[in-house]
């Protein structure tokens, strides 16, 4: 009765489950991972030390995994060396509980999802990893790609709006220095000319004869 119970609460899947996920071991990468040119480090972080232990990393290209990109087998006491059977440039680096592939020459048509593989060969009992979540690696073309070259257009256009800026500024300030002095020096000549124009009129000994009455005019025109 009890058992049958125990059975209907799904109580002996559950602690199968809890015993598999217990010794398997969990891995964590990033979930993307864009690349400019053709280079990228891919870092896979899992839950179990392989510090003196006979382990096996790898990297799978697809959905499926179905191709073995990289891999890396050993233990820590030989130098482990990373390869490709596949045609990949590939290299990395070991840490206890991080395996760093470092994938270069990728070409654009490399892009996918790409899946770390941590087996621990020795000592027993065998265990391997739980599938991550994976990480899409999504390799942008550098020779057709805007984005990676925007960097640099930037600064030049940044430095290009400063420069811009600066100049404006002083042509602005220079103009209205000018300016100032123009109508600076536009005033004085005004006064200047004002009394050189009033004094041959008042002075003017050839216009005295023909004009005898035009200041009488003009006096009339004042006080009327
Ligand atoms: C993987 O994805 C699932 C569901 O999207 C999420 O709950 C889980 O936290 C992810 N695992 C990692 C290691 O990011
Ligand atoms: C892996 O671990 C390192 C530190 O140990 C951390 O800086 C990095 O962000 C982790 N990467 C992922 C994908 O969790
Ligand atoms: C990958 O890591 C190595 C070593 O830290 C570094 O020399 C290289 O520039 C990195 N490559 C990329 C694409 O980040
Ligand atoms: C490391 O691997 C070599 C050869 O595969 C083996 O002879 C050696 O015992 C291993 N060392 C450890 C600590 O597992
Ligand atoms: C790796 O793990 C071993 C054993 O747990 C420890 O002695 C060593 O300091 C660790 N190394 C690093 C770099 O964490
Ligand atoms: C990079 O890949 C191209 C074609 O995929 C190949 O022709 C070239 O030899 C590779 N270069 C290196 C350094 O692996």
């Amino acid at each position: 009765m009890f058992f049958r119970l125990l059975l209907a609460l799904g109580f002996f899947p559950s602690i199968q489950v809890t015993g598999i996920t217990a010794s398997q071991i969990l891995v964590k990468q990033s979930p993307l991972l864009v690349v400019h040119g053709n280079a990228v480090n891919l870092t896979c972080n899992h839950t179990h030390n392989i510090f003196s232990k006979e382990f096996r990393a790898s990297v799978y290209k697809g959905v499926d995994s179905a191709m073995e990109v990289c891999v890396v087998n050993g233990n820590f006491s030989h130098h482990p060396r990373f390869h490709s059977s596949t045609g990949f440039n590939c290299d990395g680096k070991l840490g206890n509980e991080t395996v760093t592939f470092y994938l270069k020459n990728l070409s654009v048509s490399q892009t996918d999802i790409y899946f770390c593989k941590i087996e621990v060969m020795y000592p027993p009992p065998y265990i391997d990893n739980q599938k991550s979540n994976g990480t899409i690696i999504h390799v942008i073309d550098k020779l057709h790609c805007p984005p990676c070259l925007s960097p640099e257009p930037s600064k030049l256009f940044w430095t290009l709006v400063v420069v811009g800026g600066v100049l404006t500024f002083y042509s602005l300030l220079i103009t209205m220095i000018l300016f100032t002095y123009w109508v600076k020096l536009k005033n004085n000549r005004m006064l200047q000319s004002d009394y050189m124009n009033m004094t041959p009129r008042r002075l003017g000994p050839t216009r005295k004869h023909y004009q005898p009455y035009a200041p009488a005019r003009d006096f009339a025109a004042y006080r009327s």
